[in-house]
Protein backbone atom coordinates (compact mmCIF):
# COMPACT_ATOMS: atom_id res chain seq x y z
CA UNK A 1 0.00 0.00 0.00
CA UNK A 2 1.02 3.48 -0.67
CA UNK A 3 1.46 6.00 2.41
CA UNK A 4 -1.57 8.03 1.72
CA UNK A 5 -3.57 4.16 1.96
CA UNK A 6 -2.07 3.27 5.35
CA UNK A 7 -2.29 7.04 6.66
CA UNK A 8 -6.19 6.40 5.72
CA UNK A 9 -6.70 3.35 7.31
CA UNK A 10 -4.27 4.56 10.41
CA UNK A 11 -6.41 7.87 11.09
CA UNK A 12 -9.47 5.80 10.54
CA UNK A 13 -8.65 3.47 13.39
CA UNK A 14 -7.54 6.39 15.36
CA UNK A 15 -11.24 8.04 15.31
CA UNK A 16 -12.54 4.35 16.03
CA UNK A 17 -10.53 3.92 19.14
CA UNK A 18 -13.73 5.43 21.60
CA UNK A 19 -15.62 2.32 20.10
CA UNK A 20 -13.31 -0.26 21.08
CA UNK A 21 -12.73 1.30 24.73
CA UNK A 22 -16.53 1.71 25.27
CA UNK A 23 -16.74 5.03 24.83
CA UNK A 24 -19.18 5.59 21.98
CA UNK A 25 -20.55 3.03 19.41
CA UNK A 26 -18.86 2.61 15.88
CA UNK A 27 -21.46 3.34 13.08
CA UNK A 28 -22.64 0.17 11.32
CA UNK A 29 -21.35 -0.83 7.86
CA UNK A 30 -23.98 -2.72 6.73
CA UNK A 31 -27.21 -4.43 7.82
CA UNK A 32 -26.43 -7.56 8.94
CA UNK A 33 -23.41 -8.59 7.72
CA UNK A 34 -21.69 -12.08 8.66
CA UNK A 35 -17.73 -12.28 8.22
CA UNK A 36 -16.42 -15.95 8.57
CA UNK A 37 -13.50 -16.36 10.06
CA UNK A 38 -11.26 -19.51 9.11
CA UNK A 39 -8.36 -19.77 11.32
CA UNK A 40 -6.21 -22.67 10.32
CA UNK A 41 -3.25 -21.58 12.62
CA UNK A 42 -3.57 -20.97 16.24
CA UNK A 43 -4.66 -17.40 17.25
CA UNK A 44 -5.41 -15.63 20.31
CA UNK A 45 -4.95 -11.96 19.58
CA UNK A 46 -5.72 -12.09 15.60
CA UNK A 47 -9.06 -14.30 16.15
CA UNK A 48 -10.37 -12.65 18.97
CA UNK A 49 -9.79 -8.84 17.85
CA UNK A 50 -11.39 -9.74 14.44
CA UNK A 51 -14.45 -10.98 16.30
CA UNK A 52 -14.18 -7.96 18.97
CA UNK A 53 -13.79 -5.65 15.99
CA UNK A 54 -16.98 -7.33 14.05
CA UNK A 55 -19.10 -6.91 17.07
CA UNK A 56 -18.17 -3.61 17.73
CA UNK A 57 -19.15 -2.54 14.23
CA UNK A 58 -22.30 -3.89 15.20
CA UNK A 59 -21.95 -7.71 12.65
CA UNK A 60 -21.86 -11.00 13.49
CA UNK A 61 -18.60 -13.79 13.18
CA UNK A 62 -19.01 -16.88 12.46
CA UNK A 63 -15.69 -18.58 13.85
CA UNK A 64 -14.05 -22.34 12.37
CA UNK A 65 -10.57 -23.47 13.30
CA UNK A 66 -9.19 -26.35 12.09
CA UNK A 67 -9.58 -28.40 15.72
CA UNK A 68 -12.84 -30.24 14.78
CA UNK A 69 -13.14 -29.19 11.18
CA UNK A 70 -13.32 -31.40 8.32
CA UNK A 71 -9.53 -30.08 7.70
CA UNK A 72 -8.90 -33.03 9.61
CA UNK A 73 -10.35 -35.14 7.29
CA UNK A 74 -7.82 -33.76 4.13
CA UNK A 75 -10.34 -30.86 3.30
CA UNK A 76 -7.68 -28.25 1.45
CA UNK A 77 -7.53 -24.49 2.31
CA UNK A 78 -9.68 -23.30 -0.41
CA UNK A 79 -11.92 -25.67 -0.57
CA UNK A 80 -12.85 -24.78 3.45
CA UNK A 81 -12.85 -21.50 2.37
CA UNK A 82 -15.24 -21.34 -0.77
CA UNK A 83 -17.38 -23.73 1.73
CA UNK A 84 -17.76 -21.15 4.25
CA UNK A 85 -18.28 -18.44 1.64
CA UNK A 86 -21.45 -20.33 0.05
CA UNK A 87 -22.95 -19.77 3.24
CA UNK A 88 -23.52 -16.33 2.36
CA UNK A 89 -21.08 -14.49 4.68
CA UNK A 90 -19.93 -10.58 3.40
CA UNK A 91 -16.46 -11.48 4.04
CA UNK A 92 -13.92 -13.71 5.24
CA UNK A 93 -11.03 -13.74 7.59
CA UNK A 94 -8.35 -16.31 7.17
CA UNK A 95 -5.20 -17.07 9.02
CA UNK A 96 -3.41 -20.13 7.45
CA UNK A 97 -0.05 -22.01 7.64
CA UNK A 98 0.54 -21.75 3.64
CA UNK A 99 2.23 -18.48 2.17
CA UNK A 100 -0.33 -16.82 -0.22
CA UNK A 101 -3.21 -18.80 1.00
CA UNK A 102 -5.26 -15.86 1.80
CA UNK A 103 -4.54 -14.35 -2.01
CA UNK A 104 -5.49 -17.88 -3.57
CA UNK A 105 -8.73 -17.86 -1.86
CA UNK A 106 -9.29 -14.17 -2.85
CA UNK A 107 -9.00 -15.38 -6.40
CA UNK A 108 -11.72 -18.14 -5.34
CA UNK A 109 -14.48 -16.32 -4.01
CA UNK A 110 -16.70 -13.24 -4.77
CA UNK A 111 -16.38 -11.50 -0.83
CA UNK A 112 -13.45 -9.65 0.62
CA UNK A 113 -10.70 -11.91 1.93
CA UNK A 114 -8.51 -10.25 4.79
CA UNK A 115 -5.32 -11.74 5.10
CA UNK A 116 -4.86 -12.27 8.94
CA UNK A 117 -1.23 -14.39 8.62
CA UNK A 118 -0.53 -16.38 5.67
CA UNK A 119 2.39 -18.84 6.79
CA UNK A 120 5.78 -16.91 6.98
CA UNK A 121 4.62 -14.37 4.39
CA UNK A 122 2.68 -11.31 5.66
CA UNK A 123 0.42 -10.22 8.28
CA UNK A 124 -1.03 -6.83 7.30
CA UNK A 125 -3.10 -5.97 9.80
CA UNK A 126 -0.23 -6.19 12.57
CA UNK A 127 2.03 -4.44 10.56
CA UNK A 128 -0.96 -1.75 10.71
CA UNK A 129 -1.57 -2.30 14.21
CA UNK A 130 2.20 -1.99 15.04
CA UNK A 131 2.50 1.08 13.31
CA UNK A 132 -0.72 2.54 15.00
CA UNK A 133 0.75 1.97 18.34
CA UNK A 134 3.96 3.86 17.44
CA UNK A 135 2.70 6.13 15.89
CA UNK A 136 0.35 7.03 18.88
CA UNK A 137 3.53 7.05 20.88
CA UNK A 138 6.24 9.06 18.82
CA UNK A 139 3.20 11.21 16.69
CA UNK A 140 5.33 10.35 13.31
CA UNK A 141 7.49 7.61 12.24
CA UNK A 142 9.25 9.92 9.68
CA UNK A 143 12.68 10.06 10.25
CA UNK A 144 12.14 7.92 12.67
CA UNK A 145 14.81 3.93 12.66
CA UNK A 146 12.60 1.50 13.93
CA UNK A 147 14.67 -1.95 15.14
CA UNK A 148 13.30 -5.11 14.68
CA UNK A 149 15.32 -7.57 16.64
CA UNK A 150 14.78 -11.47 16.23
CA UNK A 151 13.71 -14.25 13.93
CA UNK A 152 13.48 -12.12 10.74
CA UNK A 153 13.42 -14.86 8.58
CA UNK A 154 10.17 -16.83 9.38
CA UNK A 155 8.31 -13.83 11.02
CA UNK A 156 5.23 -12.51 8.49
CA UNK A 157 5.03 -9.81 11.12
CA UNK A 158 8.25 -8.58 10.37
CA UNK A 159 7.98 -8.67 6.97
CA UNK A 160 4.38 -6.44 7.39
CA UNK A 161 6.48 -4.26 9.69
CA UNK A 162 8.56 -3.38 7.12
CA UNK A 163 6.43 -2.47 4.86
CA UNK A 164 3.94 -0.44 6.80
CA UNK A 165 6.94 1.41 9.01
CA UNK A 166 8.73 2.44 5.21
CA UNK A 167 5.65 3.70 4.32
CA UNK A 168 5.14 5.95 6.94
CA UNK A 169 8.98 6.94 6.02
CA UNK A 170 10.50 5.41 9.36
CA UNK A 171 14.06 3.61 8.41
CA UNK A 172 14.43 0.32 9.83
CA UNK A 173 17.21 -2.31 11.07
CA UNK A 174 16.88 -5.99 11.01
CA UNK A 175 18.76 -7.30 13.93
CA UNK A 176 19.92 -10.61 14.76
CA UNK A 177 22.07 -13.79 14.02
CA UNK A 178 23.06 -14.83 10.87
CA UNK A 179 20.62 -18.32 10.87
CA UNK A 180 17.46 -15.52 11.51
CA UNK A 181 18.82 -12.29 9.26
CA UNK A 182 20.40 -13.40 6.33
CA UNK A 183 21.94 -10.31 4.61
CA UNK A 184 19.58 -10.28 1.57
CA UNK A 185 16.50 -9.19 3.48
CA UNK A 186 18.42 -5.69 3.43
CA UNK A 187 16.73 -5.60 -0.42
CA UNK A 188 13.29 -5.51 1.14
CA UNK A 189 13.49 -1.80 0.37
CA UNK A 190 16.36 1.17 0.07
CA UNK A 191 15.76 2.36 4.14
CA UNK A 192 16.84 -0.88 5.77
CA UNK A 193 19.57 -2.62 7.25
CA UNK A 194 21.44 -5.79 8.68
CA UNK A 195 23.02 -5.77 11.63
CA UNK A 196 23.72 -8.95 13.33
CA UNK A 197 24.62 -7.23 16.50
CA UNK A 198 22.23 -5.94 19.06
CA UNK A 199 24.33 -3.55 21.44
CA UNK A 200 26.26 -1.57 19.13
CA UNK A 201 22.97 -0.16 17.44
CA UNK A 202 20.84 0.35 20.40
CA UNK A 203 21.86 4.07 20.51
CA UNK A 204 20.54 4.67 17.13
CA UNK A 205 16.71 2.89 18.15
CA UNK A 206 13.83 5.23 17.63
CA UNK A 207 11.92 2.36 18.86
CA UNK A 208 12.64 -1.25 19.15
CA UNK A 209 10.43 -4.00 18.11
CA UNK A 210 11.17 -7.58 19.23
CA UNK A 211 10.24 -11.18 17.71
CA UNK A 212 9.07 -14.34 19.26
CA UNK A 213 11.51 -17.11 17.72
CA UNK A 214 9.10 -19.29 15.61
CA UNK A 215 10.14 -23.03 16.66
CA UNK A 216 7.36 -24.32 14.85
CA UNK A 217 8.77 -22.81 11.45
CA UNK A 218 12.66 -23.73 12.27
CA UNK A 219 13.90 -26.93 10.72
CA UNK A 220 15.29 -27.97 14.26
CA UNK A 221 12.69 -26.43 16.83
CA UNK A 222 15.08 -25.04 19.39
CA UNK A 223 16.51 -21.57 20.18
CA UNK A 224 20.39 -20.98 19.53
CA UNK A 225 21.49 -21.39 23.35
CA UNK A 226 23.08 -18.15 23.49
CA UNK A 227 20.31 -16.74 21.96
CA UNK A 228 19.51 -14.46 25.50
CA UNK A 229 23.16 -12.91 25.51
CA UNK A 230 23.09 -11.50 22.27
CA UNK A 231 19.89 -10.41 21.61
CA UNK A 232 17.32 -10.87 24.17
CA UNK A 233 16.08 -7.34 25.68
CA UNK A 234 16.95 -8.01 29.08
CA UNK A 235 16.49 -4.99 32.10
CA UNK A 236 20.25 -4.42 31.92
CA UNK A 237 20.22 -3.91 27.69
CA UNK A 238 17.05 -2.11 28.09
CA UNK A 239 19.42 0.87 29.95
CA UNK A 240 21.27 1.61 26.86
CA UNK A 241 18.36 2.88 24.99
CA UNK A 242 17.10 6.57 25.38
CA UNK A 243 14.77 6.61 27.72
CA UNK A 244 11.45 7.48 25.82
CA UNK A 245 11.97 4.33 23.15
CA UNK A 246 9.02 2.19 23.20
CA UNK A 247 9.74 -1.14 22.95
CA UNK A 248 6.51 -3.52 21.10
CA UNK A 249 6.02 -7.27 20.61
CA UNK A 250 3.43 -8.55 18.77
CA UNK A 251 2.69 -11.73 21.11
CA UNK A 252 3.05 -14.09 21.92
CA UNK A 253 6.39 -13.74 23.95
CA UNK A 254 8.86 -16.05 25.26
CA UNK A 255 9.28 -14.54 28.54
CA UNK A 256 13.33 -14.79 29.64
CA UNK A 257 13.99 -15.41 26.00
CA UNK A 258 13.55 -12.69 23.36
CA UNK A 259 12.21 -10.38 26.26
CA UNK A 260 12.54 -10.35 29.86
CA UNK A 261 9.53 -10.02 32.66
CA UNK A 262 10.94 -6.42 33.53
CA UNK A 263 11.04 -5.19 30.37
CA UNK A 264 7.26 -6.42 29.47
CA UNK A 265 5.93 -5.18 32.69
CA UNK A 266 7.60 -1.71 32.43
CA UNK A 267 4.53 0.19 31.48
CA UNK A 268 6.79 3.78 30.65
CA UNK A 269 8.49 1.49 27.55
CA UNK A 270 6.71 -1.62 26.92
CA UNK A 271 3.22 -0.95 24.35
CA UNK A 272 2.58 -4.31 24.01
CA UNK A 273 -1.09 -4.20 25.29
CA UNK A 274 -1.38 -1.10 23.65
CA UNK A 275 -0.56 -3.00 20.74
CA UNK A 276 -3.40 -5.19 20.84
CA UNK A 277 -5.70 -1.88 21.83
CA UNK A 278 -5.09 -0.28 18.66
CA UNK A 279 -5.33 -3.65 16.75
CA UNK A 280 -9.10 -3.75 17.17
CA UNK A 281 -9.93 -0.32 16.05
CA UNK A 282 -7.04 -0.78 13.31
CA UNK A 283 -8.99 -3.63 12.23
CA UNK A 284 -12.35 -2.26 12.09
CA UNK A 285 -10.91 0.55 10.30
CA UNK A 286 -9.81 -2.94 7.74
CA UNK A 287 -13.23 -4.55 7.51
CA UNK A 288 -15.07 -1.00 7.05
CA UNK A 289 -12.77 -0.45 3.73
CA UNK A 290 -13.34 -3.82 2.65
CA UNK A 291 -16.92 -4.04 2.73
CA UNK A 292 -17.11 -0.35 1.20
CA UNK A 293 -14.96 -1.95 -1.66
CA UNK A 294 -17.03 -4.75 -1.93
CA UNK A 295 -20.17 -2.68 -2.26
CA UNK A 296 -18.74 0.30 -4.60
N1 LIG B 1 0.21 -11.26 17.10
C1 LIG B 1 -0.46 -12.38 16.75
O1 LIG B 1 -0.67 -12.66 15.56
O2 LIG B 1 -0.86 -13.15 17.81
P1 LIG B 1 -1.76 -14.45 17.67
O3 LIG B 1 -0.94 -15.50 16.94
O4 LIG B 1 -2.10 -14.87 19.08
O5 LIG B 1 -2.96 -14.10 16.85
Amino acid sequence: MERTEVEAILDRAEALLPAVDGTRKATQIQESAVFGLVFLEDSTRTRLSFETAIHRLGQRAVAMTSTGSSTSKGESLVDTARNVAAMGVQGLVVRCRQSGGAARIADEVDVPVVNAGDGRHEHPTQGLLDAAALRSRLGSLEGRRILIVGDIGNSRVARSDIYSFTALGAAVTLVGPPSMVPWHLASLGHSIVVSHELDPVLDQADAVVTLRIQRERSSSGTVPSDYREGFGLTKDRCRNLRREVPILHPGPANRGVEIDDGVLEDASRCLVLDQVRHGVAVRMAVLERAMAGASG
